[in-house]
């Protein structure tokens, strides 16, 4: 046990910063589910599919490309269906949408797990910061184009992290929407994490206006874990990682304990518009539950997205 994991200890479900993928969901019987996870190659978003795919469900797997996905997949028992979700490209994106409509059965869950950060230099699509556009403006066409295909009870489970407390205020700066002014990588990744709970805060205040399903969207931090995510961190930043790892860190089937608990386990059906970390409630920023800040992103998004149709 990490140093870590023995300080925080386990909550009042007996779940912890130390529980895996599969303690998280043990029990749970996922047989005739269908699941998408977007990130599918690597760190988190293999722990997950590897989870959810031995817990039964049939997994639509997603990468930048069908390869990466195909090999993710490869190795792992189960039911798979690989697709290309290149989050940067919209097209890209809309041909994910259609084939996983294609396929006859609800989605049960959408994990939007993938993401990018510390993008060294400045970067922009369609006007917007790259960390903001891939983490969050990809994961909101994936699933708004989705959302219609979600099951009664299906469930939307979006990975932020802690990392959105490095967003200062206003939190999302609507005058810099390109993160020009100003840039700081980390700043930037910061800024798309809490895009990404804002995202969840609003989506689940709209599934619950509808009425009627128990549709719900959840938010999460996963920890902190020695994953590809480091690579373009400086060198001495990686070895920092490296060496910290098997003390403080979570390993990667940890890191994906939170979202697969929220995807699968029904302690927590029902739950809705929260933010979870070690598979517990837990906190976010005042920004974080601001929903005028979160009713302007989603008016912002779509209209972007409308734009760029
Ligand atoms: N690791 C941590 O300490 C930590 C902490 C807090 C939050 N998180 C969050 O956890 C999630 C998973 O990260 P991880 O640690 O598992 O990192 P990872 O090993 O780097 O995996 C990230 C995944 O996202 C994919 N991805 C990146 N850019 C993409 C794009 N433009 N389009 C489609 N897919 C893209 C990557 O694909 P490629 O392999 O092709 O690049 C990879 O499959 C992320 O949302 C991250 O922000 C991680």
């Amino acid at each position: 046990m990490s140093l870590v994991a023995a300080i925080k200890g386990k909550g009042p479900n007996g779940l912890g910063f130390a529980s895996t993928a599969d303690e998280a969901t043990a029990g749970c019987d996922l047989t005739g589910q269908t699941v998408l996870v977007t990130g599918c190659n690597s760190g988190l978003g293999f722990a997950t599919i590897r989870t959810l795919a031995r817990r039964g469900a049939r997994v639509i797997a997603t990468a930048r490309t069908v390869d990466k996905a195909r090999a993710a997949c490869a190795g792992l028992e189960g039911q798979f269906l690989p697709l290309a979700c290149e989050l940067a490209d919209p097209d890209s994106v809309r041909a994910a949408v259609t084939s996983a409509r294609n396929g006859a059965a609800p989605l049960d869950a959408i994990v939007c797990n993938a993401g990018v950060m510390n993008i060294p230099t400045p970067q922009q699509r369609f006007g917007w910061e790259l960390h903001l556009f891939t983490n969050h403006v990809g994961h909101f066409m994936l699933v708004t184009g989705l959302l219609d295909r979600l099951a009664p009870a299906g469930r939307v489970v979006v990975t932020a992290s802690r990392a959105h407390r490095r967003a200062p205020p206003p939190g999302i700066d609507f005058d810099n929407l390109s993160g020009e002014r100003g840039y700081v990588p980390m700043k930037a990744y910061g800024v798309s994490k809490l895009a990404n709970i804002l995202f969840t805060r609003e989506l689940a205040r709209r599934l619950s206006a509808g009425g009627g399903a128990k549709q719900t969207a959840n938010t999460l931090h996963p920890g902190v874990i020695d994953t590809n995510i480091v690579r373009s961190l400086p060198a001495v930043a990686r070895l920092a990682f490296r060496v910290a790892a098997p003390l403080v860190l979570k390993t990667p089937a940890q890191g994906a304990a939170t979202q697969c608990y929220l995807a699968a386990s029904p302690a927590v059906a029902g739950v809705t518009g929260a933010y979870y970390a070690d598979c517990n409630p837990a906190e976010t920023t005042p920004l974080g539950r601001d929903m005028t800040l979160a009713a302007r992103l989603w008016d912002a998004t779509e209209a972007l997205v409308a734009r760029i149709a």
